[in-house]
């Protein structure tokens, strides 16, 4: 044999192996994505996505990876900067969510307005305050809310710890007389004696107004909701299906994520509810709070998690309908006029916003008993 000849043969070898290890990986392939490998995620996958029969497990051309960065998938709890998130804190602040007692009318609590069964709101355009007389706004939902920028319309609360307090103390709420009184209050109950004892293991004095927003701080901490979007964000593209995926696409080429960004799909920044055409609303907003002409009519910008089930829409509940809501942010927020189809798409992807709630953890618990001066307590509150 000539030399000419062995490279000859060589080359032939080397083009049959490629040809075998080409063919090989096709077939792999081709394997991988017909979802060969049956586990338990792909069994969760076809249940979530049980009326689209074949799930694309990829991104559709109009999405990529960074795109989706300006989103994140949410944690299971928002961590507190300043404490320890322990199991006596966060039962003794699901105790209080719930105690009716920490309000005038000893008909309210937290959950009233904030019903944890139904995502954190009560359904109403403006919550029914103290005596049922309504309320100046629309009560948000509290669950993912530890994540926000700050609390309420207007952000007046820091942190959830911080807003806690105020609907205890505000007259148009539960109407408490003072801090003080609140304290009485849970002093003369055996059970919130032991309760915050065991939450408060080192402080001498458990019982303290500032120690009672805590706890119902901490509780709030862990009410998230991850979604499907969630694991979609993870990497699980086939969480959407190719409707809902043009759906996100047409929120992000609609210019929505200007402002409805990150974890909470919104909530991270202040805007002006009017920002490109002017928006008739008597409420200030920020303005209320900063003093400033230019936080005229500016508001927090809404999480969008879970906005399929927390209408009426709006600071002031005056949207009836999503499909109203997303007309006016392109028109007022975007300049924008969407047709009736992008509106539709739009709300196809709002519905993988929609969580799991923690119904085990919301669960409401047994509430200490009173004790011999309860009655005293509350009554302190009276004629006022
Ligand atoms: C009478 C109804 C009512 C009661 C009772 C009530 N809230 Fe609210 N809540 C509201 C309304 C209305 C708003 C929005 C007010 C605003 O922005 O000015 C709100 C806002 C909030 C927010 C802000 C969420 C966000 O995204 O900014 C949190 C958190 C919250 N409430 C927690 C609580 C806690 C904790 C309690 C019990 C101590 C409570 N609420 C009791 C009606 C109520
Ligand atoms: C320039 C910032 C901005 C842009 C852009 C924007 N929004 Fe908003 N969005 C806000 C603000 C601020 C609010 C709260 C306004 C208020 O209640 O007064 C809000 C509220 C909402 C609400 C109601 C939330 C609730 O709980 O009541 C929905 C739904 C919504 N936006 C969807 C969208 C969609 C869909 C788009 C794109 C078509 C969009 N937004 C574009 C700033 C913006």
């Amino acid at each position: 044999m000539t030399r000419r000849q062995v490279l000859l043969g060589l080359l032939v070898i080397e083009l049959v192996v490629a040809l075998i290890v080409m063919f090989n990986f096709g077939y792999l392939s081709a394997r991988l994505q017909s979802g060969a490998p049956a586990n338990a995620a792909n069994q969760e996958q076809a249940n979530s996505t049980a009326n689209n029969a074949a799930p694309a497990a990829v991104l559709i051309p109009e999405l990529s990876p960074t795109l989706l960065t300006v989103f994140a998938s949410v944690p299971p709890e928002a961590t507190p900067g300043n404490y320890k998130m322990t199991d006596a804190l966060i039962n003794l602040g699901r105790m209080l969510w719930y105690d009716k007692r920490l309000s005038k009318s000893q008909q309210q609590s937290c959950n009233s307005c904030h019903l944890l069964d139904r995502y954190g709101v009560d359904g109403f355009p403006v919550s029914l305050g103290h005596d049922n007389k309504p309320v100046r706004r629309n009560a948000q939902s509290v669950y993912n809310a530890a994540f926000h920028v700050a609390q309420f319309w207007d952000g007046r609360a820091p942190t959830v710890e911080e807003q806690a307090k105020m609907p205890i103390m505000s007259k148009s709420e539960m109407s408490m007389k003072s801090p003080a009184q609140v304290e009485a209050v849970l002093r003369s109950i055996p059970g919130y004696v032991a309760a915050f004892t065991a939450a408060f293991p080192d402080d001498p004095n458990p019982i303290t107004f500032d120690h009672l927003a805590q706890a119902i701080g901490a509780f709030e901490r862990r009410l998230v909701t991850p979604s499907r979007f969630d694991r979609f964000l993870a990497g699980d593209y086939s969480q959407l299906t190719p409707e809902e995926q043009r759906g996100l696409a047409r929120f992000i080429s609609t210019g929505c994520v200007t402002c409805h960004v990150g974890v909470t799909v919104g909530g991270l920044m202040f805007k002006k509810l009017g920002e490109v055409e002017p928006y008739q609303t008597t409420d200030n907003g920020r303005f209320d709070i900063t003093g400033l002409e230019s936080d005229r009519h500016v508001f927090k910008v809404q999480s969008l998690r879970n906005i399929v089930k927390t209408g009426p829409y709006l600071h002031d509940g005056s949207i009836q309908t999503l499909p109203e809501m997303v007309r006016l942010m392109a028109r007022y927020q975007l300049g924008k006029q969407l047709n009736d189809g992008e509106i539709a798409e739009i709300i196809t992807f709002l519905n993988t916003l929609t969580g799991d709630l923690p119904t085990e953890y919301i669960a409401p618990p047994p509430l200490p008993e009173n004790g011999p001066d309860t009655q005293l307590a509350l009554q302190a509150n009276e004629g006022e």
